[in-house]
């Protein structure tokens, strides 16, 4: 008989967030508090379901180390990498040692702070039986344009939303075919932005969760007034 699958948590957190702007980045900027990645990692660290975590950080982090995480022995620290797919691809190395290949990984960006347990028990939910994986995602409901081109102001062509979700995280895969995914991906040169991506590229089909809309991620400062609502209500 094989054991049940277990549920990881990988956190990668080594982005400069350059689109925000400021000295720190954005996963440790303030927030009611406590650091965004605090609120972010809360949830996992208190789950019952969740074995550990492995957080992916850039090697100039001057700030995890102060954070009420650092020492938590659930909580483990690698190195991450230029993009956050090698991020990850490194915190899924680190997790080798510990979890098995069909062990569930959870990916989830580490700013996003206000992902809620009823939101993670869903999918936690989704993936009992699930063959291929599942991440929260939220349909699309405004109209949604194409620009010319990535500097462009000007509408190329409108896209039809009835198909459109957008991609929020956790996303949870199996360990040994996210691993397989992200390397495919880095040997191909197939840029990818989230890790659902990379499993379409072996052909799969990731399964939509819906998840509440106040799961966002810290891109623009006003993000952190929002944010600031959202764990309040
Ligand atoms: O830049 P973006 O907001 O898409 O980053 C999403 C998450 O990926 C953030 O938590 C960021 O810290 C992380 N990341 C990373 N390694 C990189 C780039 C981003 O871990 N090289």
């Amino acid at each position: 008989m094989t054991a049940d699958p277990q549920h990881w948590v990988v956190l990668p957190a080594a982005g400069a967030g350059r689109r925000f702007g400021g000295p720190i980045p954005k996963q440790y900027l303030p927030l009611r508090g406590r650091r965004v990645i605090e609120h972010s990692l809360a949830v996992f660290v208190q789950h019952p379901l969740i074995a550990g975590c492995v957080i992916a950080l850039s090697p100039e982090d001057e700030w995890w180390q102060d954070t009420a995480y650092a020492d938590h022995p659930a909580v483990k620290r690698v190195a991450g990498g230029a993009e956050r797919s090698d991020s990850v691809a490194h915190a899924l190395a680190a997790l080798a040692g510990n979890a098995a290949d069909d062990d569930w990984v959870l990916v989830h960006d580490a700013a996003r702070p206000c992902l809620t347990t009823e939101d993670l028990d869903r999918l936690l939910a989704a993936l009992v039986d699930e063959p291929v994986g599942a991440l929260l995602a939220v349909p699309m409901h405004d109209t949604v344009k194409a620009a010319e081109d990535a500097f462009g102001a000007r509408v190329e062509r409108t896209l039809p939303r009835q198909q459109l979700w957008r991609a929020y995280t956790p996303q949870a895969f199996r360990l040994g075919q996210l691993r397989e995914a992200l390397a495919h991906c880095r040997a191909q040169g197939i840029a990818i932005t989230d890790d659902a991506s990379a499993i379409e590229q072996l052909g799969l089909r990731p399964l939509l969760v819906e998840g509440r809309v106040d799961n966002i991620k810290i891109t623009r400062p006003e993000d952190l007034s929002l944010a600031e609502f959202f764990l309040d209500h």
